[in-house]
């Protein structure tokens, strides 16, 4: 992750800066950034005890000493602080109420902070939500039995659905491993898939505006280049421009004439991702972000046209 955030704020996190991760779980990729950017105090939410003393343990492992742990929860208690980066993945969509959930975080935004999500895509994962109806509907509850309904019907998580091959560890999955992702996957009683059309709405009033950052599936995770912004080396990370879908002139055509929301649609479509990233923020915060975001805005607060 710590390679990740330059393409999406220029030059990355700054000195200085309050971070928060928002459900931070066991906290590899908080601990990864903490380590990445010394000069950043960074803070893991995180309500699952179990989870959030792995994150402890983590830090202490890696002697990492600027970040600090909350037993809470968003949507509880409001915290005291307020932040110029917070990042949540994948939790947003296993709140009761998605709306409530990023209007807390954007409650948590510095006056120029930038928040960064990443959600289920409602297109990618249809099949999955009709799977975990038919495990729910055969019984099936979030304990060790859940997953024999789960494993009689022959179902199973591939990281590779998610743009992730070989897995995060760079290793296949054990089989604890597997049951933790099947588990979340199948068993999880609050699972909401959401689009990129999706996020003005939820995040009316919590942020000025919202911009694409990268979709997940079966063929990638490809960094989204609505506008044609380039920037990446030749042998960097992937670029995905709406245009280069379409094989026959007049649908790049076509798609050249649709707005970012609806060129987002096509894409969405066509890729059917089962994860999104997307980036909001507030006042300024824009002025941080790279070209290849500022390209990609979904809608725009008439204060900064
Ligand atoms: C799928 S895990 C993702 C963990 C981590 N963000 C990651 O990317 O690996 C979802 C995490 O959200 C946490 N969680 C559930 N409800 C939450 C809430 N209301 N606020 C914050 N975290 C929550 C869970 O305990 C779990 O650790």
């Amino acid at each position: 992750m710590g390679s990740e955030l330059p393409l999406v704020i220029e030059g990355g996190l700054a000195d200085g800066w309050s971070v928060l991760d928002a459900g931070c779980g066991t906290g590899h990729t908080l601990i990864g950034l903490a380590r990445a950017y010394p000069n950043v105090r960074f803070v893991g939410l995180e309500p699952c005890d179990a989870s959030r003393e792995i994150a402890q343990r983590l830090a202490r492992r890696h002697g990492v000493g600027n970040v600090e742990f909350i037993d809470g929860a968003i949507s509880g208690p409001a915290l005291a602080d307020r932040f110029e980066f917070i990042y949540s993945y994948g939790v947003v969509h296993h709140l009761p109420d998605p709306r409530a959930g990023l209007q807390w975080l954007g409650d948590h935004l510095a006056d120029d902070g930038l928040l960064h999500v990443w959600l289920y895509n409602a297109i990618g994962e249809a099949q999955r939500m009709r799977d975990r109806e038919l495990v729910r509907l055969m019984g099936a509850h979030e304990d060790a039995t859940g997953l024999d309904v789960v494993r009689a019907l022959g179902l199973s998580l591939s990281l590779d659905a998610y743009g992730m091959p070989g897995a995060w560890a760079g290793t296949a999955l054990d089989q604890a491993e597997q049951d933790v992702f099947d588990a979340d996957a199948y068993l999880n009683p609050v699972v909401h898939t959401l689009r990129f059309g999706d996020l003005p709405r939820l995040l009316d009033g919590a942020a000025d505006w919202v911009a694409a950052d990268r979709i997940y599936g079966p063929h990638g995770a490809p960094y989204l280049d609505l506008a044609g912004a380039g920037g990446f080396p030749a042998q960097g990370p992937e670029l995905l421009r709406p245009e280069g879908l379409f094989g026959a002139s007049e649908l790049r055509a076509r798609i050249g004439e649709l707005d970012n929301l609806d060129r987002l649609r096509a894409v969405e479509l066509l890729q059917q991702p089962t994860g999104f990233r997307a980036l909001a923020g507030r006042g300024d915060a824009l002025d941080r972000c790279t070209r290849r975001i500022a390209g990609n805005l979904l809608t725009r607060a008439s204060h900064l046209d």
